[in-house]
């Protein structure tokens, strides 16, 4: 029998059941498998009943299934599943038929399973996909990388499933070699958890400092959701605010405050110490939900440790003051926000050196634009941004964001402020708004850390007033010796 199929998936779970049904209603055939097969004929008997997919009970009936080149995608557990797979694949295909990998795998996996895979004759691509389940259905952003030759083959069927943005262009274009894919993927991921611990301190500001309730703030996302900030995040954040549960109080009050994380944010934070690159607010942010993760301890403490108490009595009395503050909220979100994206790409531009790639910034702003998580209004402007500058040093330097941030500025100081005085925790904020101040110096105390450095370890020093790479030591108690220690940095 002729083999019909244009594409395997292996890896039933929503998120692969639902690509195959988005992969089906762009006209492509696909062959289902999932290690355990009774999931196969479940999907086959239920979602996707009436379509053209095909199912497969062994590696072996799916790749007999498939037209040449073959394409076999795989939605499983990053990690050990990942391998495992590819060992069961490798027998069964032949030169020039492709693996792809659309987990959330660390991108120097990918580096290592091209090498291994193109070792075999076979090409592979690793690819990001964010969105979700609702964007896997109906068009999710795509991110994919890897072996050069695989492109063409698959350019196809990805931009015809991924998501669109104006004038139908796909959310969806290669990104770079090896694991450029995942690694484009893993700072979105970083990004997105800055953006959600963003959106937790506006509201837990509004809810302790201001005493508001669910319903007013999500009033108050509403609002916001109509301009600049206009995004999936703040979206689903007004519409969480708004659900009741059975007893008709707020759901989001009942949900306890510990959060979880599956590593992408944590992956991003520790390659960003490794690149030597400050992204200060995606660290803060991963650490934040590993405070929120210490409940028992929190809860101890919060009966030891004393502090101000959190209500902006006089804000919240008088509604015009409370507007201003709630005004002075939505800044601090936004030029955060603004230095979270510009710390992201600071990032994928010393990775892009690093690694060897060459990353469309632009490119990527448009992929993420729409249907990934971080989708908003805002990634057009980066894009923009891009467009007009494909070298900008930095985002925060670009004209409209600079002025973006100088409008915000005055808030976004006002909030950070009130939030230290009157304890309530913004990291986030704090965060961004010390690394803006921080980044604008063109001189800071590193000269008193490099001489502490150079009075106790011998490193050496720069001066201001000779030419930068030569290296003194001085002798600052009279006791050492002139003998530096070498000097290296990481
Ligand atoms: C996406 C998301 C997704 C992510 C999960 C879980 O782009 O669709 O980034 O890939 O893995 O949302 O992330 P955490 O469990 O780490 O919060």
């Amino acid at each position: 029998m002729e083999p019909k199929a244009d594409i395997a998936l292996i890896g039933l779970a929503v998120m692969g059941q639902n690509l195959i049904l988005n992969m089906n209603d762009h006209g492509y055939t696909v062959v289902a498998y999932n290690r355990s097969t009774e999931k196969v004929d479940q999907f086959l008997a239920n979602e996707a009943k009436g379509t053209k997919v095909l199912g497969a009970r062994s590696i072996e009936e799916m790749v007999a299934q498939l037209k040449r080149p073959r394409r076999v995608m795989m939605l499983v557990k990053a990690g050990k599943p990942v391998d495992e797979f590819i060992e069961q694949l490798i027998p069964h295909l032949e030169p020039g038929d492709i693996i792809i990998d659309g987990g959330n795998s660390l991108f120097e996996d990918t580096n290592r399973r091209q090498k291994y895979v193109e070792s075999k004759g076979l090409l592979y691509i690793g690819t990001g996909v964010s969105g979700g389940e609702e964007g896997a259905r109906h068009g999710p952003s795509i991110m994919p990388g890897g072996s050069p030759a695989a492109w063409p083959h698959v350019k196809d069927i990805l931009q015809a499933v991924s998501a669109k943005v104006e004038g139908g262009v796909p959310c969806c274009e290669w990104v770079g070699e090896m694991g450029a894919g995942h690694y484009v993927k893993m700072v979105h991921n970083g990004i997105e958890y800055g953006d959600m611990q963003l959106i937790c301190e506006a509201y837990n500001i509004m809810k302790n400092g201001l005493g508001m309730s669910a319903q007013e703030m999500h009033e108050v996302f509403a609002e916001w959701n109509k301009g600049e900030l206009d995004s999936y995040l703040i979206e689903i954040s007004r519409d969480i605010l708004a659900k009741k549960d059975d007893d008709g109080s707020p759901l989001v009050d009942k949900i306890l405050d510990t959060a979880g994380q599956k590593g992408t944010g944590k992956w991003t934070v520790i390659n960003s110490q490794d690149l030597g690159i400050p992204i200060t607010l995606m660290a803060e942010a991963v650490y934040s939900r590993c405070v929120s993760a210490l409940k028992d301890e929190r809860v101890k403490a919060s009966r030891k440790l004393k502090g101000p108490t959190p209500k902006l009595t006089g804000i919240a009395a008088d509604a015009k003051r409370k507007q201003a503050f709630i005004d002075d909220i939505k800044s601090a979100l936004y030029a955060s926000k603004i230095v979270s994206y510009a710390q992201g790409y600071m990032l994928m531009g010393a990775a892009a050196k690093e690694y060897k790639w060459s990353l469309n910034y632009g490119g990527i702003a448009l992929m993420w634009r729409g249907g990934c998580i971080i989708r908003s209004r805002f990634l057009g402007k980066i894009k923009e941004a891009y467009d007009k500058n494909p070298k900008l040093m930095n985002l925060m330097l670009d004209d409209y964001f600079r002025g973006e941030i100088k409008k915000a500025q005055k808030g976004w100081r006002n909030v950070v402020a009130t939030a230290a005085r009157r304890g309530i925790p913004a990291p986030a904020f704090s965060t961004a708004l010390a690394f803006y101040d921080q980044y604008r110096n063109a001189v800071l105390p590193a000269n008193l850390l490099q001489a502490q450095r150079d009075y106790f370890g011998a490193h050496t020093y720069e001066r201001t007033d000779k030419p930068r790479g030569e290296f003194f030591h001085t002798n600052w108690t009279g006791k050492g010796g002139t003998t530096a220690a070498g000097t290296y940095n990481v």
